[in-house]
Formats: structure tokens, C-alpha cells, sequence
């Protein structure tokens, strides 16, 4: 199912690394970047790409919440709520993103047009807090006005993966070991299913 492109990305990745384990992320990344999300098709393919079993490809990808394992909307919106964000109202940040977009973090508008949800991971922008990630990008120092603004600027844009024009630059976290496999609870539901 993948693009041959992708394909080719994934064993570029492989031919990089000692151990094809090593590869996941990038190969996890270069599958996010083309279709949006990470079906289990897809997973299974990589894992075999990659000469590993698919639980490996899978544990990887269910350990990092940047993976999607279901289809997100248009635009993914990560509200950073950890400390340094907290003191400069990270939660009213985060209640006004609810209340504009009509749906609790976690889920996506009814519209399909963003799933947003917070995080207590540090995004590593505390010098700009409140700051949230939008389609990757950083967004730093809101206010409602500027969250309104920045709302409605990213809903005139295409989608962050390859279906539409690049508005990005992939860059993969970096690869090393392979975390422990962990569960990952689901997806609390979102408003449009
Ligand atoms: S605490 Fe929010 S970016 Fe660090």
C-alpha cells in the first residue's frame, strides 16, 4: 500500500543503521509524512521491509504519542500543558482551544478539520510558553487573539502530509534504542467519530 517512494525511504533508513531496528522511527516518520496516520497495513509493511516482526514495528509506534494510529483531522494541534506552560496559563490555553474548537482534547471537530489534544511532555519551547504545536510547527507566546488567529490561518492550509502541498519539513525524532514496548490506552472519542 505504500508509495514507492516511501519504500525507498524506508530502505535508505535500513542501509543507515547497524541493526534494522534502528530504522523504525524513520521508517514510522517517512509512512506518517505520505499517508497522515499509521494503518496497521501499513505497520506490516514496514516490518517487513525492515525484516522484523510486526509487534516490534508496533511496540515503537504505540509507545510515541507523535505516531497516529488512527486518522487525525486535517491539522493536529499538541497544547503543551507541563510546568513552564502551566505558570503562564497553559490551561486557559487550553480550555479557550476547547471552547473555539467545540470538542475536548483528545478528539477531533466535527468538521474533521483538527484533532487537538494536550501534553505533559515538555515540547522544549518553554521560553515562548504558552506555546502549542500545530502541524509541527511552534506556536509560541498565545493569547486568545493570537490563538484565533493562528486557528484560522492553519484551516486555509492543506493537510500536513503528502495528499497536499508540503506546509512542513519531516524531521524524524532521533533514532536510537528502540523503547520497551508499553500499551497505549485508546483514543478517547472524538466528535466526529
Ligand atoms: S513546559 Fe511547555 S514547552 Fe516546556
Amino acid at each position: 500500500m505504500l508509495a514507492a517512494q516511501t519504500r525507498a525511504e524506508i530502505e535508505h533508513a535500513r542501509g543507515r543503521y547497524p541493526h534494522p531496528r534502528s530504522a523504525i522511527l524513520p521508517s514510522l516518520w517517512a509512512v506518517q509524512h505520505e499517508l497522515g496516520w499509521l494503518p496497521p497495513e501499513a505497520m506490516a509493511e514496514v516490518a517487513e521491509l525492515l525484516g522484523l516482526a510486526p509487534s516490534e514495528v508496533q511496540a515503537v509506534a504505540t509507545f510515541y504519542s507523535m505516531y497516529f494510529k488512527r486518522p487525525p483531522g486535517r491539522h493536529h494541534i499538541l497544547v503543551c500543558v507541563n510546568a513552564a506552560c502551566a505558570l503562564r496559563g497553559a490551561d486557559e490555553t487550553a480550555a479557550h482551544i476547547e471552547q473555539r474548537l467545540g470538542c475536548p482534547s483528545g478528539t477531533t471537530t466535527a468538521d474533521g478539520m483538527f484533532t487537538w489534544e494536550s501534553t505533559i511532555e515538555c515540547l522544549g519551547g518553554c521560553g515562548g510558553a504558552p506555546m502549542m504545536q500545530v502541524d509541527h510547527h511552534f506556536e509560541e507566546h498565545l493569547t486568545p487573539q493570537r490563538i484565533d488567529t493562528i486557528l484560522a490561518r492553519v484551516a486555509a492550509q492543506p493537510a500536513a502530509h503528502r495528499d497536499g502541498p508540503p506546509s512542513r519539513v519531516p524531521n524524524p525524532p532521533a533514532a536510537n534504542t528502540p523503547p520497551p514496548p508499553t500499551a497505549e490506552g485508546p483514543p478517547s472519542a472524538g466528535a466526529a467519530g
